[in-house]
């Protein structure tokens, strides 16, 4: 077989560096990843492309949107691999710092002691938005996520960044931030990717065993026959939410929520009347998933 010359791509892990490097670059595309990259990240890389040849993916395990007792110890990171699927997508430029390069007050040298008060403490927030879902139950994350997004936005100044529908309150509170904040940055949604077995692809689905990854399926499987309900007529959000709450309780899942919101508000609706998402978040053992299907969407 004819060998495949891959054009190369720059790895940069300080701040300064990865402004050097955008600097050499014309219209660029930014994915945002914490790694440990599967199908869905190539998926929303292979959209960047499809946008502009210059694709930056920040792969960072943001320690500011995980809670006190969730799994950012634990949580993959299989670099060596990330970068080689980065550079077989196309990817031109990684960035890929340290907690202390992002936060230096938090991780640095000169941090202040856990918990005290600092100059540099920064919240974005849409409250509105994030106390419902995810934000409800994971009080804090979309601070985090904000504050990330928003930091890799301004060292990377990319004309466009790319987003999965997976997390479709991260992708509608980052919509609500570069809106509010007048970012000159087109947000881009990629489709939930699945496995052939349906499971929405994610970089946690590696921490199920052989028999939570089978109950596991239950969750795409009660999305799945909601939808089919709401083709075949049903509206009642409260019908559509008591058929996947009990797919999921014969899986014996412990869920966090089951809602049907409406998509641009995250609002709770009665009936499907405009888009509505239908959103799960479930703990499989130790591992807690999110899924989502749009009901009346594009
Ligand atoms: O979706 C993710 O992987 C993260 O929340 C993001 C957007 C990279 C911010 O850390």
């Amino acid at each position: 077989m004819q060998g495949v010359l891959l054009p190369r791509m720059q790895v940069v892990r300080t701040i300064s560096e990865a402004r050097a490097a955008r600097a050499e670059m014309g219209r660029s595309a930014l994915v945002p990843t914490m790694g440990a990259l599967h199908g869905g990240h190539l998926s929303l890389l292979r959209l960047a492309r499809r946008q502009t040849e210059n694709v930056i993916v920040s792969i960072f395990v943001n320690p500011t949107q995980f809670g006190p007792r969730e799994d950012f110890k634990r949580y993959p990171r299989p670099v060596e691999d990330d970068l080689s699927r980065c550079e077989q997508a196309g990817a031109q430029l990684i960035f890929i710092p340290e907690p202390q390069e992002m936060y230096p007050h938090l991780f640095g040298a000169t941090q202040a002691p856990a918990g005290t008060p600092h100059p540099l403490d920064t919240i974005v927030d849409f409250p509105f938005l994030t106390s419902v879902l995810e934000g409800k139950h994971r009080p804090g994350h979309f601070k985090g996520v904000c504050q990330i997004v928003a930091k890799l936005f301004n060292i990377l100044r990319p004309d466009l960044a790319v987003f999965g529908q997976k997390d479709f309150q991260q992708l509608r509170v980052i919509r609500a931030m570069v809106e509010s904040l007048n970012l000159p940055i087109d947000v881009i949604a990629g489709p939930t990717l699945r496995d052939t077995d349906g499971l929405a692809m994610s970089s946690r689905n590696q921490f199920l065993s052989t028999e939570e990854r089978a109950r596991a399926l239950s969750i795409s499987r009660a999305l799945s026959l909601a939808a089919g309900e709401h083709r075949s007529g049903v509206r009642q959000t409260n019908r559509l939410i008591t058929s996947v709450q009990n797919m999921l309780l014969e899986q014996h899942l412990n869920i966090d929520y089951v809602a049907a919101v409406d998509a641009d508000t995250l609002r709770p609706v009665q009936t499907v009347d405009g888009p509505t998402v239908l959103a799960i978040a479930a703990r499989v053992g130790n591992t807690r998933l999110i899924d989502n299907v749009v009901l009346n969407g594009d």
